[in-house]
């Protein structure tokens, strides 16, 4: 593992929207700049992003936002973790997960009770999230979001009355990006036998 993580800057702007771009937008160009546009539109959400960088080069990066937890005494800010990207010529070795594993220390590390996100289980289940219905949290998405997908991890500073529903800020919305749609959300229902 020759590449190493640091906080995103400012002077990475570019890099960090090619690599996004790249990430998301392999099948589908269109889709990896909105991905990018997203994290450049979430403005004063943001709370840290992280890259990795090898010999100068950006290949990797990791978004960290803001969003709230609609819970019953008040609403609770909380952490997403989105988007992860590595460029498609290297993935494979490491590199998203030495991102998480950064992208979770930095949350611990802010005092927030909670990080969310909406991705694999098989992925991020074994990187130290678990399944956030199972801890009292209802998705932004509440109809569209499979469960299993919707994953979270707790902090020290998260209280049993912290629960609710993830409410995300406008540019989550504005791009259509919280939880999925038919015919995708269908398949994926379909294909991993995802009932509850
Ligand atoms: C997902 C992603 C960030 C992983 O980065 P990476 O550097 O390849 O990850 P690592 O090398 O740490 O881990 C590789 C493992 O992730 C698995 N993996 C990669 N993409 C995955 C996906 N979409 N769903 C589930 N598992 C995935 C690989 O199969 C591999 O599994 P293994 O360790 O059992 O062999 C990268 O593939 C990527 O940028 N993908 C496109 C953008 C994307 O889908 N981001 C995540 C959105 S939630």
């Amino acid at each position: 593992m020759s590449f190493e993580v640091r906080p995103e800057q400012p002077a990475d702007r570019e890099s960090v929207r090619r690599v996004v771009t790249a990430a998301f937008g392999a099948d589908d160009p269109a889709h990896g700049a909105d991905v990018a546009a997203i994290w450049e539109g979430l403005g004063h959400h943001r709370r840290a992003g992280l890259v990795a960088e090898e010999r100068g080069a950006v290949l990797g990066h990791v978004g960290l936002s803001r969003a709230w937890v609609d819970a019953r005494r008040e609403l609770v800010e909380v952490w997403v973790l989105s988007p992860l990207s590595v460029v498609p010529e290297r993935q494979g070795a490491g590199t998203g997960s030495a991102l998480v594993a950064a992208a979770v220390a930095t949350a611990r590390g802010s005092g927030t009770p909670a990080l969310f996100l909406e991705g694999s289980p098989s992925y991020y289940g074994t990187r130290g999230f678990d399944r956030a219905d199972r801890r009292g949290f209802l998705p932004a998405a509440l109809e569209r979001t499979p469960r299993p997908a919707f994953q979270v991890v707790l902090f020290d500073a998260h209280e049993p009355w912290m629960t609710g529903q993830l409410i995300y800020p406008d540019v989550w919305w504005e791009h259509g990006a919280a939880g999925l749609r038919d015919p995708r959300l269908a398949d994926l229902e379909e294909r991993f036998g995802i009932s509850d």
